[in-house]
Formats: structure tokens, C-alpha cells, sequence
């Protein structure tokens, strides 16, 4: 909490820390002996949402400005995140052309002005000015954490990168697969307020929110069996993980050694479809959101394969595109749905990509 100077005449920090049994702080120095520095910069940072309430004329004129005079404006201009406002004044300073000038400007910059609605002024006037009522404040910043976290409440299963097939114990059948692009929907998820179980094949990626809960498998099998082992419990399921269609019959325990003479072939047996079996699974309250990864009649296959494995909608990522599938940092997909709507996106990064196939998952389930 943060009181302006001028804020301190109506109540004391050690009032507002004892009621809020939060810190408050209203300089920059927090013991003037030692001159110990209070970090407006790092508190810029931490918060998720600032909110300015009341916030008076004054202040909300700095805010537009960018004046720097006190710890409170220190901080505002040190914020990355969201800020939210409730003006508190008196009718005519609220009016004023000079007032409603600011509050454009601050709109334009995406700072949510919250109503000044009419009643009994602090001059004993009447008219628009007051401060929104706290019940409402606190509605408006509920609104805004639930519309952050759209998923909260919301299990998801996303699997990523390739799977090994063991030829025998130094040798194996993989794929490029990076797991770039499951990881990034995994985060992308977690972020939207989703409690997130990555199934990942090797990768050297690690997930980074706390959300993310990383189960690393090597095989198709091991794959199968740790998404169904949660597939019931998960409302979004997102099969980004290139899996092998075909694994070594028998795989050797030993390395198997060059023969002297000779050809040598490996009998290769399928590999279940893992999104086929959660497919037959699926139950209405869920949605399954496969990838098709295409080199040649992209479409057709891809809205062949919605049909085939009971998808909602299938995410079609075409190694004709250049910048898209494999390894590298960008991708151009389409999002084809159970109707054959196809929305097309344009080449972005996987983390870009990644917000867009999470939007449309939310638009389709939530909105
Ligand atoms: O990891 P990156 O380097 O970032 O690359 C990303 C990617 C190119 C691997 C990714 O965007 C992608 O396209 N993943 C799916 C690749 C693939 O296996 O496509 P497919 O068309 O063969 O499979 C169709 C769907 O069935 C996929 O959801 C796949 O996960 C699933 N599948 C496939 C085979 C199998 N045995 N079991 C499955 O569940």
C-alpha cells in the first residue's frame, strides 16, 4: 500500500498498516538515520494490478503528465502491470475540462477509469465526483483477475515434443520434435488460471509457471499411458507431441553390433493412436484439440483426421510453410473446427501461436 503525502493528512500509515495489516509505504527513504532506500522500482514490478483509490485531481494530473514528486508517482511510472483508478472530487474539479482531458488521456493509455458516481461531496455540495463505492472497487478488480485467468478452476492436458522408439539401448527412432510449441501452450494455459499436466517426450525445455505439472515419458506407450492415466479429470486436452506411428518390434537390450556382411532390417509394429483412444473417451464437458502436422494435401488430411480421432478441432501446422513445424521458434497454423471452419492465422512466434490456439479454445468454451 502506498499513501501520497498529501494522502497521510487524512490518515496516518500506522493507521492504514494496522486496519489493512498490510505495509504501507509513502517515501523513498524508509529510515531517514540510515537513509535506507525503499524499492519503488521492484514494487512496480511485483504487483499483477495498481490500483489508485481515491486518487484526487491532483494525482490523476500527474498520472497524465508523468510528473515524479512523490513515491506513489515513483511507483506508478516504475508499474508494468495494469492500473486501475477511482477519481475522488468535487463536482466542478471533476468537470472541469482540464479533469475530463486527463481522463481521456489516461484512458487512451488503457488505464481503467472507474465511475465517479453523483451523491454528498466532502464541501457539503452535491453532484459527480465521489469516490465508486469500495464494494464496487472491489467488483471491478474481481472482474479483472477473473477475466486474466478466464480458465481458473479449469484442468488441462497438453503433451509435446517427440517420442523414442529404442532400437536397442544407444539407437532409437525419434522425430525433430522440439517441444517448443506444447511447452508454450502449456504456459499459455497456466497463465490463462488452467492447472496444467505437460506430457512431454525428451526435450531440454523446462515448463516455467507453477501451474505446470511435467510428467517426461520417452515412448509413445509411456506417453499413452501417462495421458490416460488424467485424460478423465481434464476439461482441454492439446496433443501437440509428435508421436511416432511405428516402434522396433523388439528393441535390444544390447547394442546391436555392425554385422560384417549383409543388410539389416527392423520390423516395425504401430504404435496405438494416443488421441484416438481419448477420443472414444471423450465425454461432452470436454474438449480435444489435436494437431495435424501435413507435407502435402494439408487440409484434406487434417479435416480427415477431426473426423477419425472424434476431435473438437484440429490445430494444421504444414512443413510447406516456410518458418512452420519442426524446431524453429515460429509457426503458421490454421485451426480447422468440427464444422470445417478454418481460421487462418498469419506466421508468429510459438508463443504468439500459442495464445492464439488458447483464445479460441476459451472462445469456443467460455465466451
Ligand atoms: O515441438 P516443436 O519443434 O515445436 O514442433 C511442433 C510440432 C510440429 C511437432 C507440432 O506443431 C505438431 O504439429 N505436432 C503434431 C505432430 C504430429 O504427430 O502430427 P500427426 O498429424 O502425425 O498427428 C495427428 C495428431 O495425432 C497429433 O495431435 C498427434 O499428437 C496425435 N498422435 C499421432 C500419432 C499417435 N500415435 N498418437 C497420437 O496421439
Amino acid at each position: 500500500m502506498v499513501l501520497t503525502p498529501s494522502a497521510i493528512d487524512f490518515v496516518t500509515p500506522l493507521t492504514l498498516a494496522t486496519l489493512s495489516k498490510n505495509r504501507v509505504y509513502s517515501d523513498f527513504t524508509e529510515d531517514k538515520d540510515t537513509g535506507e532506500w525503499t524499492n519503488h522500482v521492484e514494487l512496480g514490478l511485483w504487483g499483477d494490478l495498481m490500483l489508485i483509490a481515491p486518487i484526487s485531481a491532483n494525482t490523476l494530473s500527474k498520472l497524465a503528465s508523468g510528473a515524479c514528486d512523490n513515491f506513489l508517482m515513483a511507483t506508478f511510472l516504475s508499474a508494468k502491470c495494469p492500473v486501475m483508478i477511482a477519481p475522488a472530487m468535487d463536482l466542478d474539479m471533476y468537470s472541469n475540462a482540464a479533469t475530463q482531458d486527463n481522463i481521456s488521456i489516461l484512458k487512451k493509455r488503457a488505464i481503467q477509469v472507474l465511475d465517479s458516481p453523483s451523491g454528498e461531496l466532502a464541501s457539503g455540495l452535491s453532484g459527480k465526483g465521489r469516490m465508486e463505492e469500495p464494494e464496487e472497487i472491489g467488483m471491478a478488480v474481481e472482474e479483472f483477475f477473473t477475466k486474466k485467468e478466464p480458465l481458473k478452476g479449469k484442468i488441462a492436458l497438453v503433451t509435446a515434443g517427440p517420442t523414442y522408439e529404442n532400437i536397442d539401448p544407444v539407437r532409437f527412432i525419434g522425430n525433430y520434435s522440439s517441444g517448443k510449441m506444447g511447452f508454450a501452450i502449456a504456459e499459455r494455459l497456466a497463465e490463462k488460471g488452467a492447472q496444467v499436466t505437460l506430457v512431454s517426450g525428451p526435450s531440454s525445455l523446462s515448463p516455467i509457471h507453477p501451474n505446470i505439472k511435467i510428467i517426461r515419458v520417452t515412448s509413445a506407450l509411456e506417453m499413452k499411458a501417462a495421458c490416460e492415466a488424467v485424460f478423465t479429470s481434464t476439461h482441454y486436452t492439446i496433443m501437440a507431441a509428435a508421436v511416432a506411428d511405428y516402434r522396433p518390434e523388439n528393441s535390444s537390450d544390447q547394442k546391436i553390433k555392425r554385422e560384417k556382411k549383409g543388410e539389416f532390417s527392423i520390423n516395425l509394429i504401430p504404435n496405438p493412436d494416443i488421441i484416438k483412444a481419448l477420443g472414444i473417451k471423450k465425454s461432452k464437458d470436454q474438449f480435444l484439440l489435436g494437431f495435424a502436422l501435413e507435407t502435402n494435401n494439408a487440409l484434406e488430411n487434417a479435416k480427415k483426421k477431426i473426423d477419425s480421432k472424434n476431435l473438437d478441432a484440429i490445430v494444421l501446422n504444414s512443413l510447406e510453410d516456410e518458418g512452420a513445424g519442426f524446431g524453429v521458434d515460429t509457426n503458421k497454423i490454421s485451426i480447422i473446427d468440427s464444422d470445417n471452419k478454418i481460421t487462418r492465422f498469419e506466421l508468429k512466434s510459438k508463443s504468439d501461436v500459442a495464445l492464439d490456439i488458447v483464445d479460441f479454445i476459451i472462445t469456443r468454451t467460455i465466451t
